[in-house]
């Protein structure tokens, strides 16, 4: 049985809320939230929860511990009022540290799930987390969708690509580069990539390609300050590429991210709006809204 599902906005994400409750034909809780003069956040829920199973829409791009702390907030009312509490968390912070790489380094990932739980998050649901071994270290049930496939639906309709070629900037994007060109039916490759775990420096390792006038496609989960992509599109034009579109779920965009792509020969940048800026192109809200309804 389908179940009906009361949608709860962060204050992060009152777009991808609004869509999945539309989707859904659910109500939207409203959350009010405020800051105190001091930065300290509040929230108020104004519907009555009891019973009801909410998803709480909130994802965590910067400021990062702010919205992952309004979460909290937002989880723990409605669960202490008496709602089953699904969070949806379109950008996971923190999945990239889903081990101790380094020694004396915190699993920052395995305690977000513990505290996620200890507010009364019943489950949670992402869209493509960093790595699917960072869903192990939740205990409670963890569900990533994938917007790899709605990213690669975007390129075939507003490009005219031309003999495309899939590329993952390095070997833990390799699945989302071949489900990519699946939708595109074209070719893929992966690119070597290693980063110096102390000091950040990324070294990509050359490849043997003749990439003359063909359209390269860079796919990745998540663009911060550009790096990877940089380094991959400036191999990808020295192999002759004619154009480097960059696509990814989440773009950060750190700091002088864009600059540095586009410097390294990147024509385009596009994103989803799980974090939103003018690279948000693609809607996760019916992704987001399909998963609930197999629920
Ligand atoms: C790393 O493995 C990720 O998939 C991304 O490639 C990486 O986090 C991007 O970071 P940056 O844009 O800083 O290179």
């Amino acid at each position: 049985m389908v179940k009906e599902w009361l949608v709860a906005a962060g204050p992060a994400s009152l777009d991808i809320a609004a869509g999945l409750a539309s989707k859904l034909g659910a109500k939207l809780a409203k959350v009010e939230s405020v800051d105190f003069p001091d930065g300290e956040s509040k929230v108020k829920i104004l519907d009555e929860p009891r019973n009801k199973s909410v998803a709480v829409v909130q994802s965590l791009y910067p400021p990062q511990d702010k919205h992952l702390f309004q979460l909290f907030l937002i989880a723990h009312k409605l669960s202490e009022d008496g709602a089953d509490v699904t969070a949806v968390v379109p950008y996971l912070a923190y999945a990239r540290q889903d081990k101790e790489f380094l020694r004396g380094e915190v699993v920052s990932l395995g305690v977000i799930s513990h505290l996620l739980r200890s507010v009364g998050v019943r489950r949670l649901v992402t869209v493509d987390i960093h790595s699917a071994q960072g869903l192990g270290l939740f205990s409670i049930p963890a569900y990533s969708c994938s917007a790899i496939p709605l990213l690669a639906e975007y390129a075939a309709t507003n490009y005219k690509l031309k003999n495309p070629i899939a590329v993952s900037p390095d070997f833990g994007s390799s699945s989302r580069v071949e489900a990519f060109a699946a939708v595109l039916k074209s070719e893929y490759v992966s690119f070597k990539k290693t980063r110096d775990r102390t000091t950040g420096e990324i070294v990509t390792e050359e490849q043997k390609l003749n990439l003359r006038g063909r359209d390269a496609i860079i796919v990745d989960d998540m663009i911060s300050t550009g790096g990877s992509v940089a380094k991959c599109a400036e191999l990808l034009k020295k192999y002759g590429a004619q154009r480097v579109i960059a696509m990814c779920t989440h773009a950060l965009m750190v700091g002088g991210a864009a600059d540095k792509m586009t410097s390294a020969g990147v024509d385009e940048i596009i994103a989803s709006n799980t974090v939103p800026s003018r690279y948000s192109k693609v809607d996760v809200a019916p992704l987001i809204a399909s998963y609930f309804q197999t629920l």
